[in-house]
């Protein structure tokens, strides 16, 4: 009982081996983008997930959380606010790290962007680790926040099979 629309939006993301290194396979969201009807039904898909859940504010993650956070926004009246890799934001921000696989990356949010009291979404393009999302939803809840849900377009299924037990 899968949505009808999720089979060509799965069908519409290229998977290129090996990029950016050996033993990665990149889930290319840019070739959903060349496909309108793809896209929209990506962009509806959450819309009807979210719209009247009273959500004020869907926090996008750079990059590709800039191209499916602000089209979900709209529809659903919240307002948009990106969580930005380090020092991209010029205004005053609070940060926080976390660990990828080699290293460490950070994201950082506009202080006053989000309140006490407004009700996040998280949008990214992809879920991996969840690192990123943590730590997302970590600059969300220490502002005051109530982080409703994350909404990614994709989920890796290995991750998938390891949160099912
Ligand atoms: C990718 C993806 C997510 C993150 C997921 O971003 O777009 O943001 O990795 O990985 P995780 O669940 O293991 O944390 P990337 O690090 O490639 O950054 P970019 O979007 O700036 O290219």
């Amino acid at each position: 009982n899968e949505d009808p629309r999720i089979h060509g939006i799965a069908s519409s993301i290229r998977v290129v081996p090996n990029f950016p290194k050996p033993g990665i396979m990149f889930q290319d969201i840019t070739t959903l983008l060349l496909d309108p009807q793809a896209f929209k039904n990506t962009v509806d898909l959450f819309v009807e997930r979210y719209k009247g859940k009273n959500i004020s504010v869907v926090a996008g993650i750079e990059a590709r959380g800039f191209i499916f956070g602000p089209p979900i926004a709209l529809e659903i009246g919240a307002k948009f606010v990106p969580l930005r890799k380090p020092r991209k934001l010029p205004g005053e921000v609070i940060s926080e790290e976390y660990v990828l696989e080699y290293g460490r990356d950070c994201l950082e949010m506009h202080i006053g962007a989000v309140q006490q009291g407004d009700r996040a979404l998280v949008v990214d393009d992809l879920v991996a680790t969840g690192g990123t999302l943590c730590a997302a939803i970590n600059l969300l809840e220490r502002v005051g926040a109530d982080v409703v849900e994350c909404a990614c377009v994709i989920g890796l299924p290995e991750l998938k099979s390891a949160l099912d037990g």
